[in-house]
């Protein structure tokens, strides 16, 4: 066989398997499958050897283009489950105002936060193509960080307009760089200033809108902010449910600054993904776990808005809740593209290994995303997205932090330049 793209001599060849037929759970999650001075084959865009050097060496006969990762570790691609990665404007003063000490919630409620990106988005919509194009520029560093996959959410248009406007972006994202994209609708974010006294409207109007994403076939996920001062349980439960009877596949927000009941309800909803989970009840973690409901965790939004309240990561990997990682890059909570920089917060905040934070970057965030079949590990008949890191030992992956790592990305089967 000749191969396309072999990569040779892995110090760690970091495989990410074990899952069977759905995330990793407990001890799972400390296993990243590694297989020392490993190799792997790419032929397309498909692995199609994995093991160590001599063995992969063996069934193939030569490679087009050889990847020497002597003194360095490969890896699955990471997946960035949970971003909102189409905006405008950015919210530099929100932070400063932070350090001075006001909560993002004061500032949700004074006409700040998710709102002022709402109206920076609408405003930025008039040219969709200068829109596109930054979004394409964060792309571009997220390949480059190493991530390969990415979930991204509307919500910064609210109207049926502009949220619309902003799922053909996503489309056209898709279609014009190499990184694989998820798109979900999240008309269901805040409620828009027009709409402040006419919550009902609003839901009607979200709703209508679904009608219209089924018809144009735009999104693949539905997800609503369950918090106080967005959404509240029985109101994302009208949404959800009629996103599901369209086919839509549900996420939801919930725990991000308080528990109103956002698990029970995602858990009760068959929602794919759950995600912040910074406060969670006792019930909620339970449901998770009997229904494997991924967790999904975003450590660097309370490292960005100076909270100290995180995500019970040990309770919930005890419980047997999947757990995942996300950036959920977006100008408000969470500004950062680096995957790496979440694997390091969670490490230092959550108290999660480094083992069991590389599985959540890569094959659980996979399965939040509900292609755990496809992506998020290195194994034969799995997409070639593969990273090379200019390290010896995978330990050593969080504890350089706020530096890239990534020396090499295979996209695709495709070695970037
Ligand atoms: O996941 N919580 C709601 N949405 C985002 C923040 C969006 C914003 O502040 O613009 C989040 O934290
Ligand atoms: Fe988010």
């Amino acid at each position: 066989m000749i191969a396309d793209v072999l990569i040779k001599n892995a110090s760690e060849l970091v495989t990410a398997r074990g899952a069977r037929g759905g995330p990793k759970t407990k001890q799972a999650m400390a296993d990243l499958g590694i297989i020392r001075n490993g190799a792997l084959a790419i032929v397309g865009k498909e692995i199609v050897a994995v093991g160590e050097t001599d063995e992969v060496l063996a069934k193939i006969g030569r490679a087009r283009e050889v990847i020497d990762a002597t003194g360095g570790i490969v890896l699955p691609g990471f997946v960035d489950c949970h971003t909102h990665l189409v905006f405008g404007g950015s919210r530099e003063d929100e932070f400063i105002q932070k350090i001075e000490g006001r909560s993002y919630l004061e500032i949700m409620q004074s006409n700040g936060g998710i709102l002022s990106t709402v109206e920076k988005t609408r405003e930025a919509l008039a040219s969709p193509e200068t829109l596109m194009k930054r979004a394409q520029v964060f792309l571009g560093k997220m390949l480059a960080f190493g991530t390969t996959t990415v979930e991204i959410k509307t919500g910064y248009g609210l109207s049926t307009e502009s949220e619309l406007g902003l799922l053909k972006i996503i489309a056209r994202l898709k279609e014009s760089q190499p990184v694989d994209i998820v798109p979900t609708f999240l008309g269901a974010h805040a409620f828009p200033r027009e709409y402040r006294e006419r919550k009902a409207d609003y839901i009607r109007l979200v709703l209508g809108m679904l009608e219209r994403i089924r018809i144009e076939g735009l999104a693949e996920y539905c997800d609503v902010f369950v918090e106080v001062g967005a959404f509240s349980p029985s109101e994302a439960r009208t949404i959800l449910e009629q996103a599901k009877k369209q086919g839509l596949k549900l996420k939801l927000h919930a725990g991000e600054f308080n528990d109103i009941g956002g698990a029970e309800l995602g858990v009760e909803l068959g929602a794919t993904s759950i995600d912040h989970l910074d406060y969670i009840s006792e019930r909620g973690m339970e449901l998770m776990a009997e229904k494997k409901t991924v967790g999904v965790l975003l450590p660097g939004v309370p490292f960005h808005l100076m909270t100290d309240k995180h995500a019970p990561a040990r309770k919930l990997i005890e419980a047997g809740v999947p757990i995942a990682l996300a950036t959920d890059f977006n100008p408000g909570s969470c500004p950062t593209l680096s995957m790496q920089m979440i694997i390091a917060l969670a490490c230092r905040q959550l108290k999660m290994t480094p083992a069991e934070a590389i599985n959540a970057a890569t094959i659980n965030a996979a399965y939040a995303l509900d292609r755990g079949d496809e992506v998020g590990s290195i194994e034969v008949g799995k997409r070639a997205d593969v990273i090379v890191l200019d390290i010896p030992r995978h330990q050593q992956l969080p504890y350089w932090f706020g530096v890239n790592l990534v020396a090499k990305v295979v996209k695709n089967g495709v070695v970037i330049e």
